[in-house]
């Protein structure tokens, strides 16, 4: 077993090392913070540069790593102030029978945020995927409400004020199922209970813990090009519409899953979201950034990492060139662990070139993504 100490020891190794380019071969020269000396803990970290903005900075935590990897743990408590739990606060973790509920790893982690000062995000209680499998056999026009309601009501109860932020709707606006306003109908919740379900969930979540910040969640409304600014425009109208109607909700979770091949911008994009958010006065957070670069051209590793760091660099400046984002969370730490690695169509694609789209590598070491991302902290107006 590793300690603290030893694996601060460590860290530092990594980064002195860093300083002296002749003795690293190539992979290990990737690895090499682009500007030389740098310490990545403490002061170095990316909570210390975001907090010194008011930013608070994050990661999703994968419920397997937190539970076997210590070193995984250690870079959650040194480098951030707010977590997500990648999957274990979903309906298919959480509910292993219609009449049960399995809380260890969601425990785990609110316990082990609370004992570092780190505050926590709650995703989510209500989506279209992720859902156990006894769900479409039980949950009907009837009992949805109450299936809705009571979950709700347990899960959020249960980590009542300690939740900063809930993403208590996820994904429900999808242009191309073709209703006006843009709602996802491609969904259990919207089947069984219409377009109400948005509403119903929001008032649940405001009863069952005043304290955390109701936040909407989705994708694919970044971009500079004509499908996303659709999907902004639903998006933003869904918001308006629910301030219009009293639902409470308090801020708008921007996923930022980025494609570094894209021939797009987002400046205008992430502008237009975070000014619409600040004129209905909610929150904007950047809830589940990485930066994929499957389609772009080079397979050389220091090349990949410094157009990863380039697209991170100028997608925050452009996102925190405001005052409206008040948190930047990436999906996931490392390479060693990521959605965009775990696919299987990804895998059968790309078997040999596995996707670098994290601040930290495999080996826990910073990659230029990283030092981007402390630096358009450093850059961010303060909030
Ligand atoms: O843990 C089980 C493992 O025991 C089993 O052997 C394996 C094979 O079925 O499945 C494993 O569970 C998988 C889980 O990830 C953990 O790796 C689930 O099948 C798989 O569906 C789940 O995928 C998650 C996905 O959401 C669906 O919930 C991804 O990890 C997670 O990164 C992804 O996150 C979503 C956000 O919630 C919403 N926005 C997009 C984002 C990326 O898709």
């Amino acid at each position: 077993m590793i300690t603290r100490r030893e694996w601060m020891k460590q860290a530092a190794r990594v980064t002195a090392v860093a300083a002296m380019p002749g003795l690293l071969d190539d992979r290990a020269l990737a690895k090499t913070p682009v500007d030389g000396i740098q310490t990545i803990t403490g002061e170095g970290s990316l909570k210390a540069h975001a907090a010194a903005r008011g930013l608070l900075t994050g990661c999703a935590v994968n419920a397997d790593l937190f539970q076997n990897d210590e070193t995984f743990r250690n870079q959650l408590a040194e480098q951030y102030n707010i977590l997500v739990p990648e999957n274990c606060l979903k309906w298919n973790w959480l509910r292993p029978t219609a009449e049960t509920y399995s809380f260890d790893d969601a425990d785990r982690l609110v316990a082990f945020a609370e004992a570092h000062g780190i505050k926590m995000r709650g995703h989510n209680f209500v989506w279209h995927e992720a859902l156990p499998r006894w769900f479409a056999g039980t949950v009907n026009k009837d009992n949805a409400e109450k299936y809705l309601v009571d979950h709700i009501h347990t899960v959020g109860g249960r980590y009542k004020g300690k939740i900063h932020s809930w993403d208590v709707v996820n994904e429900a606006i999808w242009i191309q199922d073709g209703r006006p306003d843009g709602l996802r109908t491609s969904s259990a919740w919207f089947e069984m209970l219409g377009p109400g379900y948005i509403d119903l969930a929001f008032h649940t979540a405001r009863e069952t813990d005043p304290s955390a910040l109701l936040t909407y969640n989705d994708y694919g409304i970044e971009y500079d090009n004509d499908e996303e600014g659709k999907k902004r425009a639903a998006v933003l109208s869904l918001l308006r519409r629910m301030k219009k109607d009293n639902v409470p909700i308090d801020a708008l979770g921007i996923q930022s899953h980025i494609h570094a091949a894209s021939k797009d911008g987002f400046s205008k994009g992430v502008r237009e979201l975070t000014k619409g958010a600040k004129a209905l006065g909610i929150q904007v957070f950047i809830t589940e950034m990485d930066v994929k670069d499957d389609g772009v051209a080079t397979n050389d590793i220091g090349e990949r990492d410094k157009i990863v760091a380039d697209v991170y660099r100028k997608y925050l400046n452009a996102a925190l060139d405001g005052p409206e984002i008040k948190a930047v969370l990436t999906w996931g730490v490392t390479d060693k662990n990521t959605w965009l690695n775990n696919g299987t169509k990804f895998r059968k694609e790309h078997p040999d070139r596995p996707q670098r789209p994290l601040p930290f590598d495999a080996d826990y070491a910073p990659t230029p993504a990283f030092f981007a991302m402390r630096e358009s902290f450093d850059k961010a107006k303060k909030r």
